[in-house]
């Protein structure tokens, strides 16, 4: 048995199963496909449950795989002992109704002593306490000591995790010596010690658990082999822990070399090294495959765990964000097996990145209030409104509280906290029903009991209605003269009930002598209400009515639709499969698309992006409608939102190259042609990770392009250009022109003011055999100051020169002394200082120049009369 490294590993198994006809597939995504009874994959049997229970038909009947796992049950032990982790690897080998017990048991034996060349005798197995065949498979077929068997309860020995395919197990041990063992008479397999380490899991998959603990038969028996790939690196490189297999190690040395310890000098410190060791393994793991930061789900664990990877590097010292450099270690340490990671290189880094500085932003703020708070705490139960501040105002999630706090033998009071949550959800809920004029549509409540309307309005936008209600003010009434403001009911209508983004349709219900103007068309529980006005006659109950939907809004909104689906496309192209939709307005003037991102688009990757849908509009595409299973949906690869509640029969609208499919209960453009041309309006910032585009199509454009030459128009005739394309040349010219006289500006009043020094020069007052000059220069700066004074304080006879000059708000004091002054004693400094000081300001400098900044501009002409005064007692 020879060392082996982790990657080398990895490969050895697949090779060897599929020498034995298995097909090799790739890692399954960790994001659980179609399955809402799981967060994140945990094992290799996860994502192919259906393969197991006979719904879908396998690619083969023997397959084996390596599948990224995501175990998150014990995030808070990660850290604190050597054992957990929530990232590893699991190999598997898997028969869908193909091979059974004995080629599985016989197949492992074969894999550990023949092509692992473990040795026979540190291997011992478990099976099922009444599992007598695989009892003898092992013992008379293999050949294993029945001193190395053991027989196990349910506990232990029968695997099932959840709802889906389960059965009785078989275990294989490795005796890794007595050096590890605990030493007990009773030592052996099953022992909580770390001798004995269950390696591989084979389980005889042949029940169904319905997730209430109902068991079926399976129509098939199958099996599904699980083997942690990190596990067996540590027998394979006779190391204590999944911390100290090659490529993990090599993952930890580089947070060590950022943070300048060792591992294994501190115990603290090693905690902390082996949070961020693990964590970022499955950050990167869990980014690439399209997860990513929020505040709930899948997103929250990716935050929890990036925030606590982030914290623990804080308590190692190392400042500032950093986990995005380790992340290119871990891509180089999976970029053999995973060389999707290689592509995504930039986008994980991007995302780690964002996420850890936006936390770091406050983490500190936040740590020094937790730290307060509990240093103040006069109890061990720590309050809620208080975790709740943490995490609305800093970020900190519940868990990173929870575990600060364990760390100070404290508890949160977890009720108080999800009361606040629950709270501010109610608040943020009511906030968004308050808003606007959307109040009728709680009329809702009133048509309840009334069959559901037939929607006719896919394909028509015209048809006859039977008025079923009509409900005012909250109540249901038989009629409603002219001039009411109603809900009307009908049992079949054309007009789209708002939904799924798309706002709800306009138009006319009319018959003889009756006319109904809708203004907006709702749905509530399949009954679609048509707020209307009754602009002639009145209206009953039971009339028949022919309803008219106002087209051609409908149609521009229908453009929109179909734009944001190619929009949600090209995003995904151009920016990466985490894109997904967070919300979306479609209405007749623009769409307004909400997605997942992380950081704002640039210049090209908008141009990108319109380019693409611009593309798909003018290859005129065909956009075609069907009903089918949300199955089927699914597995045509149509996308759907997460998290969205869908009914069993669903709308998936296709645009028929490829280029889009979506499921949808909107209305579409059969053809990507009647768009006309889309263009981005603007991109911007929703919510951290969540951006937004606003886009037009069709007339829409033709508008915009309307507004921007109207307003080029306008900017040319005011600057009195004839062609409007000459504008840019000529703001230039006009920018360049402006500049060159500021220029010419500035050097006039330059020469203004020597020529007011001259006057200045010639009334000076003389102090004491000191000419003494002062004035007030408005519209004059420092340059100009300094200039002047540079000329006063060369003169030959003694001079002593205070400027005031002020300009662009602001006034500056500046002094100046000849020679000649200074041999009497007079120093710039002294006196600028001083004058400053009657305005309300500070300065000083050398004696022969000098300056100040001057507050009270009021006070500045007494401050400068005072100049003489103030000479004469420098000089005295
Ligand atoms: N599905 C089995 C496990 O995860 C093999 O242990």
């Amino acid at each position: 048995m020879q060392w082996t490294g982790l990657n080398e590993l990895r490969e050895k198994f697949l090779e060897y199963f599929e020498s034995k006809e298995h097909l090799r597939l790739p890692s399954f995504s960790l994001i659980p496909q179609g399955d809402n009874s799981l967060l994140l994959i945990n094992s290799g049997m996860a994502p192919m449950k259906k393969y197991f229970t006979g719904e879908v038909e396998p690619p083969r009947r023997r397959v084996t795989t390596c599948q990224k796992c995501i175990r998150t049950g014990d995030i808070e032990n990660v850290g604190y002992t050597d054992r957990h982790g929530t990232y590893f690897e699991m190999l598997g080998n898997f028969s869908f109704g193909d091979y059974f017990k004995r080629e599985a048991i016989s197949f492992a034996w074969e894999f550990f002593t023949q092509v692992l060349e473990m040795p026979k005798e540190k291997l011992y197995i478990s099976v099922y306490e009444n599992d007598d065949e695989a009892w003898n498979i092992w013992t008379k077929e293999i050949g294993v000591e029945e001193s190395h068997m053991k027989r196990l309860g349910k506990e232990d020995n029968f695997w099932e995790h959840g709802s889906g395919p389960c059965g009785p197990c078989s275990e294989i041990y490795f005796d890794r010596g007595e050096k590890h063992g605990c030493g007990k008479p009773t030592c052996g397999v099953g022992c909580d010690c770390d001798r004995f380490v269950e390696v591989w899991n084979l389980v005889f998959s042949q029940f169904n658990n319905d997730g209430h603990g109902n068991y079926t038969d399976l129509v098939q028996k199958n099996i599904d082999t699980g083997m942690g790939l990190e596990r067996l690196a540590c027998v394979m490189q006779d190391v204590d822990n999944l911390f100290l297999v090659d490529t993990v190690q090599n993952i930890m040395k580089k947070i060590t070399e950022i943070a300048g310890v060792h591992y294994g000098d501190d115990p603290k410190k090693d905690v902390s090294l082996r949070v961020i060791t693990d964590h970022i393994r499955s950050t990167v793991f869990m980014i690439g495959d399209g997860v990513l930061p929020s505040n709930e789900g899948r997103g929250y664990v990716l935050r929890r765990l990036l925030r606590r990877a982030s914290r623990h590097g804080k308590l190692l010292g190392i400042q500032g964000a950093f986990l995005k450099d380790v992340v290119d270690t871990v891509i180089q340490e999976n970029e053999k097996a995973y060389p999707e990671l290689l592509e995504k290189r930039e986008t994980i880094k991007k995302i780690v990145s964002f996420e850890e500085e936006s936390f770091q932003k406050t983490i500190d703020q936040g740590m020094a209030l937790l730290n307060d708070l509990i240093d103040k705490a006069d109890s061990k139960v720590f309050s809620g409104d208080n975790a709740f501040t943490l995490n609305d105002t800093y970020g900190f999630p519940l868990d990173l509280t929870k575990e600060i706090l364990a760390e100070r033998g404290m508890q949160v009071d977890e009720e108080r906290f999800r009361q606040l949550m629950q709270e501010q959800r109610e608040r943020a809920r009511s906030a968004r029903k308050d808003a606007g004029a959307d109040a009728w549509k709680g009329e809702g409540s009133a048509a309840s009991g009334l069959e559901e309307t037939v929607f006719t309005g896919y394909t028509q936008m015209e048809g006859e209605g039977k008025v079923t209600a009509i409900i005012q003010n909250g109540q249901r009434v038989d009629s409603a003269a002219e001039g009411a403001e109603v809900s009307v009911v009908l049992d079949t209508t054309p007009f789209y009930g708002e939904g799924g983004g798309q706002v709800g349709d306009t138009g006319i219900l009319e018959a003889e002598g009756v006319s109904v103007d809708v203004v907006d068309t709702s749905k509530h529980e399949g009954v679609y209400l048509h707020r209307a006005v009754v602009s002639e006659g009145s209206l009953r109950v039971g009339d028949v009515l022919a309803a008219k939907v106002d087209s051609a809004r409908r149609e521009a909104i229908m453009r929109n639709h179909t734009a944001a689906h190619l929009l949600q496309a090209a995003l995904r192209k151009v920016l990466g499969d985490h894109v997904e939709q967070a919300g979306q307005l479609v209405n007749d003037r623009h769409v307004r698309f909400d997605f997942t991102h992380f950081s704002a688009l640039t210049p090209e990757e908008l141009l990108q992006v319109e380019e693409l849908v611009n593309r798909e509009i003018l290859q005129a595409v065909p956009v075609s409608v069907q009903e089918m299973g949300i199955e089927e949906a699914r597995k045509s690869g149509a996308m759907a939102l997460f998290g969205e509640k869908y009914g069993d029969v669903v709308r998936v609208v296709s645009v028929e190259d490829g280029f889009s499919k979506e499921l949808c209960g909107g209305t579409h453009m059969d053809n990507t042609a009647r768009l006309g041309l889309f263009k981005i309006v603007s991109e911007s910032s929703v919510a951290s990770g969540v951006r937004r585009i606003e886009g037009v199509t069709g007339l829409g454009v033709l508008a915009l392009l309307s507004t921007q030459a109207a307003t080029l128009l306008d900017a040319a005739r005011s600057m009195k250009v004839v062609n409007p394309m000459e504008l840019p040349l000529h703001a230039q010219q006009m920018m360049a022109q402006l500049k060159e006289k500021d220029k010419e500006i500035e050097s006039l009043n330059a020469k203004l003011a020597q020529n007011r020094l001259e006057g200045v020069f010639q009334n000076a007052q003389e102090v004491d055999g000191v000419k003494v000059v002062f004035a007030l220069l408005s519209g004059t700066g420092s340059d100009a100051l300094r200039a002047l004074c540079d000329k006063a304080k060369e003169r030959p006879e003694a001079i002593a020169a205070v400027f005031a000059g002020v300009s662009g708000g602001k006034a500056t004091l500046a002094a100046a002394c000849s020679k000649a002054a200074q041999q009497k004693g007079l120093k710039a400094g002294v006196l600028v200082k001083e004058v400053a000081q009657l305005c309300g300001g500070n300065g000083g400098g050398r004696p022969d120049f000098a300056m100040a900044g001057a507050k009270d501009q009021s006070k500045l002409d007494d401050a400068l009369a005072a100049v003489p005064e103030l000479v004469k007692k420098q000089i005295g």
